[in-house]
């Protein structure tokens, strides 16, 4: 297929009115748009809902749930009163600034709530995943002995409290709770819907999410309140958020998408956000569009693929006039999906590339800038990237390598929940450059050009998956001998996760077993990390010393069919 750049559509964009193209441009300046810039003290929460209100914008919409069969709005005001009852309800329970408060729910306002309320009052926030199962929750509270839980009832199956020792308090959305934990909703009608903003350093923690690597178990990556400078500017310049915009982000808080330009990045900028808590389907989503209005949507790359593959019948019977912008992220977005969106929406679908460690977006496709379909674009102004060779020595345009920023920008992890090791191994040339783990080039005019990762990491649906958690789960079941798992190329999804496993004495290949091992994972960890494929071999590929499975020979095994 022969790519066809497309230029820049007319229209009065904020990046446009404010920056011209080339002009250096330093992050300070964003500062005197917070109210911290004088105090020196800072809080996400206010920033996002109180500062709206005191600047007499307390009626406009600040979100706007549908599900199936329920919708609800909330304005500034409502919301601030809601944070401020939620963070009473948490303080009187022994939350103070520094606790870990993890936040088990689904896509629904509770949810934006209950992180504004932990943050408000100064505790580090952990949004987990809708779809985790027991053994993830376990592990992700466990490795930072987390003590606090806001949960439902039907969530709360999937806590083993047993095996959670640090969890002190758990706190439930529904309006009776059971045993000794606390319905925040009911307590929450009782409290003053005045609350005090514990203020902190523009350091202190925020948010944790847990993310995965090649090796071990997911990591607890720790972001600080000076996240919001460059929370505030992308969504600004990149989402180019308006005053009068309706904005969805169709990711779940429990990945970092959702929690930076879910909950922050929207609220920040004062838009109406849209919650949609029903599962995907094409004309759900439509619907959606559709109905609430939406002007700015940001999904990503299986999310727009499913659409097209549901073809334009679907698609005439929704009215998308009110969207004017649409942005993508978390895997390759392919060419075919871009003129797909030209086609279909008339409009430029804009990719954007950053990680759960850089905080924000740092490369991306701005309203203003020509798009090359196949590449993410380019450094959003303020960041300068560039592609290293082994040796950490920069390459020439078109030369394939190590993607690296030049540290550091304002919304860069804070640290790697103990374990400063980790921390350093994202800078193994030195302070000056942080290695993303993907392998990238960038052409004359600075455009990157994804190439994959340098690792084993697994990209499915745009949620990473460590293929050592998967292989955890799996050598747990009793038929299981040895495994290695590895991301197998997928026309709609990016990558599946597909699993080699050696059986067991005693144990034989069947559809019955594979299925059950399969559900092992599913029930045990997480849907999108069982292995959608499992091959049956009698040894894996192992290196000769320490005798670990060698990923990089079932990939090519795999590919060779
Ligand atoms: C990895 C980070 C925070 C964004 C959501 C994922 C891959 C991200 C793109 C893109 C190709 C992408 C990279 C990156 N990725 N955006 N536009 N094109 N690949 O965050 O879960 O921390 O994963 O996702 O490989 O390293 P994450």
């Amino acid at each position: 297929m022969t790519t066809k750049i497309l230029p820049p559509r007319l229209g009065s964009y904020n990046v446009a009115e404010e920056w011209m193209e080339g002009e250096t441009f330093n992050w300070e300046r964003v500062h005197p748009v917070f109210t911290w810039y004088e105090s020196g003290k800072v809080n996400m929460s206010y920033e996002c809902v109180d500062r709206h209100v005191d600047e007499g914008k307390g009626d406009k919409i600040a979100l706007h749930y549908f599900s199936e069969n329920e919708e609800e709005t909330y304005t500034y005001e409502e919301l601030q009163r809601e944070v401020n009852r939620w963070s009473n309800v948490l303080k009187d329970h022994g939350v103070t600034k520094g606790d870990f408060v993890f936040v088990f729910l689904p896509k629904h306002p509770h949810c934006h709530i209950a992180m504004l309320a932990a943050i408000k009052i100064g505790a580090v926030v952990g949004p987990l995943f809708e779809a985790f199962m027991e053994e993830a929750v376990k592990d992700r509270i466990n490795d930072c002995e987390g003590e606090f839980l806001i949960t439902n009832s039907k969530f709360l199956d999937r806590v083993n409290r047993p095996e959670i020792p640090s969890l002190k308090t758990v706190f439930t959305t529904d309006l009776e709770a059971s045993g000794s934990d606390i319905s925040i909703t009911k307590e929450a009608k009782e409290a003053d819907d005045q609350a005090e903003t514990v203020w902190v350093d523009l350091d202190d923690g925020l948010n944790i999410h847990y993310t995965s690597g090649s090796t071990g178990k997911p990591k607890g990556i720790i972001h600080a309140h000076r996240n919001m400078i460059q929370q505030y500017q992308t969504g600004r310049w990149v989402l180019d958020l308006k005053e009068d915009d309706v904005y969805w982000c169709t990711a779940h808080p429990g990945w970092v998408t959702g929690t930076v330009y879910g909950v922050f990045a929207p609220l920040l900028n004062g838009v109406t956000t849209v919650i949609h808590g029903s599962r995907f389907s094409a004309d759900s989503w439509y619907q959606v569009l559709e109905q609430a209005q939406v002007s700015v949507w940001y999904s990503a790359p299986t999310a727009f693929r499913m659409l097209m593959a549901n073809g334009d019948k679907t698609l005439e019977k929704y009215d998308l006039s009110s969207l004017r912008h649409v942005l993508s992220v978390g895997e390759p977005l392919n060419p075919e999906v871009i003129y797909w969106g030209e086609k279909a929406l008339d409009l430029r679908i804009h990719d954007t590339w950053w990680m759960t460690e850089t905080g924000a977006q740092l490369v991306a496709n701005l309203p203003t800038r020509t798009i090359k379909p196949g590449s993410m674009g380019r450094p959003i102004p303020g960041i300068e990237v560039t592609v290293l060779d082994e040796e950490g020595d920069e390459l020439p345009a078109g030369e394939t390598g190590h993607l690296a920023i030049k540290s550091s920008w304002p919304s860069l992890m804070k640290e790697v929940w103990k374990n400063e090791e980790k921390f350093k191994s994202y800078f193994p040339y030195g302070e000056k450059w942080y290695i993303a783990g993907d392998l990238a080039y960038l052409d004359e005019e600075g455009y990157v050009f994804f190439q994959g990762r340098s690792d084993d990491m697994i990209n499915s649906s745009g949620e990473r998956i460590g293929p050592f958690e998967v292989e955890s789960k799996l050598i747990e079941h009793e038929a299981v001998k040895e495994v290695g798992v590895i991301g197998k190329p997928d026309p709609v999804r990016g990558e599946i996760v597909k699993a080699f496993i050696a059986l067991n004495e005693g144990y034989e290949e069947s559809a019955e077993l594979l299925e059950e091992i399969r559900l092992f994972v599913r029930s045990g960890l997480a849907a999108h990390a069982a292995p959608k494929e499992i091959e049956v071999v009698d040894e894996l590929p192992k290196t000769q010393i320490s005798g670990k499975v060698l990923r990089r020979e079932l990939k090519k095994r795999d590919k060779a069919g």
